[in-house]
C-alpha cells in the first residue's frame, strides 16, 4: 500500500532536520575555532555531505518532478508557491555543490599523491578557505532549509491537500515510488 505522499514528505522533513544537526554542531565548531576545528568537524562535514547530495536532492526531486507538477496541473505553472518553491530548490542545490566542491577540493589536499599538495594547501590556508567556506556554506543551508521547510509545511502542503483528489493523491504516490525504484539499485531483502 502507497502512504500518503504529503505525510512521506512531513516525516522525510524531520528525518532530514535530525540528520543535520550534526552540521549545526560543525558550523558551531567551526566558528568557534576556525580551521583548528577541521580535524574534529571533517567526519560531521562529510556525513553531512552525503546526506545532502543524496537524500535531499531525492526529496527535493520528489516534490519538483511528482507534487508540485500535480499542483501546477490544478492550479498552472504560474502559482506562486511552487515557483517560489522551485527556485528555493535551485539556491539550496547551488550551496550543495559549493558545500559538496569544497569538501573535495580539501581532500584532494589531503591526499598529496594524487595532487600538487603544498603550494595548493598553501593557497587554501592563506585565502581563509576551505574551513570559512565550509562554515558559511553550511550556515547558509541550515538557514535556508529551515525557512524552507517551514514555507512548505505552512503553505505548500495545506495547498496540494485541499486541490488534489484522493485519486491525485494516490497516483503522486506511485509516482514517488517509481521514482525512488528508478533513482536506487535493488537491494536484496525487500
Ligand atoms: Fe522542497
Ligand atoms: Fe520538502
Amino acid at each position: 500500500m502507497t502512504t500518503d505522499p504529503i505525510q512521506r514528505l512531513l516525516d522525510e522533513h524531520v528525518e532530514l532536520m535530525s540528520k543535520f544537526e550534526p552540521l549545526r554542531t560543525a558550523v558551531h565548531l567551526l566558528g568557534e575555532g576556525g580551521e583548528g576545528a577541521m580535524p574534529r568537524v571533517l567526519p560531521l562535514l562529510r556525513e553531512a555531505n552525503r546526506v545532502m547530495t543524496t537524500e535531499l536532492l531525492a526529496h527535493a526531486e520528489r516534490e519538483d518532478d511528482v507534487l508540485f507538477e500535480a499542483v501546477e496541473e490544478e492550479l498552472g505553472k504560474e502559482f506562486g508557491p511552487t515557483v517560489v518553491m522551485r527556485e528555493e530548490h535551485r539556491d539550496i542545490h547551488g550551496s550543495v555543490t559549493l558545500f559538496r566542491d569544497t569538501l573535495h577540493e580539501l581532500n584532494q589536499v589531503e591526499h598529496p599523491a594524487i595532487h600538487s599538495s603544498i603550494g595548493e594547501l598553501q593557497r587554501l590556508t592563506e585565502s581563509g578557505a576551505p574551513a570559512e567556506v565550509l562554515r558559511r556554506t553550511g550556515a547558509n543551508l541550515i538557514a535556508m532549509l529551515d525557512s524552507h521547510f517551514g514555507k512548505e509545511e505552512e503553505i505548500l502542503f495545506p495547498i496540494a491537500r485541499e486541490v488534489l483528489s484522493r485519486q491525485v493523491l494516490a497516483e503522486v504516490g506511485r509516482r514517488m515510488d517509481e521514482l525512488d525504484r528508478r533513482g536506487t539499485a535493488p537491494q536484496g531483502g525487500g
